[in-house]
């Protein structure tokens, strides 16, 4: 997945460390894909009402998606963790990655801190 990490970091203007998750942040700044979290920020989205997920040290906000996910609520086992391997090595997930990726890319607001 490196290119995926090489495209990511690439595409994207220096991040802001430090500025978490800060809701008078985002009202200011519209482009929430310059967001770090660290994993306890991301592991308290942990259900349908705010569903975070880590895919490749990246943060995305799959809430919108959930109710849409032919998977059904199997997605929300994985809210707020590290859901690099589940979604990869999901046999469905073979036949749409391409939608797939796009779908995270479309839905990822940062990265995750170290
Ligand atoms: C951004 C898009 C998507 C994300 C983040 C996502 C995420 C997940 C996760 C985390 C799981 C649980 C995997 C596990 O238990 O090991 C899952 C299961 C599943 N997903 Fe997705 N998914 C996405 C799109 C899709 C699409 C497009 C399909 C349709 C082909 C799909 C079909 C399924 C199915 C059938 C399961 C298994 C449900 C079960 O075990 O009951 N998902 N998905």
């Amino acid at each position: 997945m490196d290119w995926c990490r090489r495209y990511f970091f690439t595409r994207r203007a220096t991040p802001q460390v430090g500025a978490v998750d800060m809701p008078e942040a985002r009202a200011v700044n519209e482009d929430v894909k310059m967001f770090r979290y660290s994993y306890a920020e991301v592991a308290r989205h942990n259900t349908a009402d705010s569903a975070w997920m880590i895919v490749d040290g990246r943060v995305i906000d799959v809430t919108s998606y959930v109710g849409s996910h032919p998977g059904g609520d199997a997605i929300l086992n994985y809210a707020g963790t590290d859901a690099t391997i589940a979604i990869r090595t999901q046999t469905s997930h073979h036949f749409s990655m391409p939608f797939i990726e796009k779908k995270l890319k479309d839905l990822t607001i940062g990265t995750v801190l170290p």
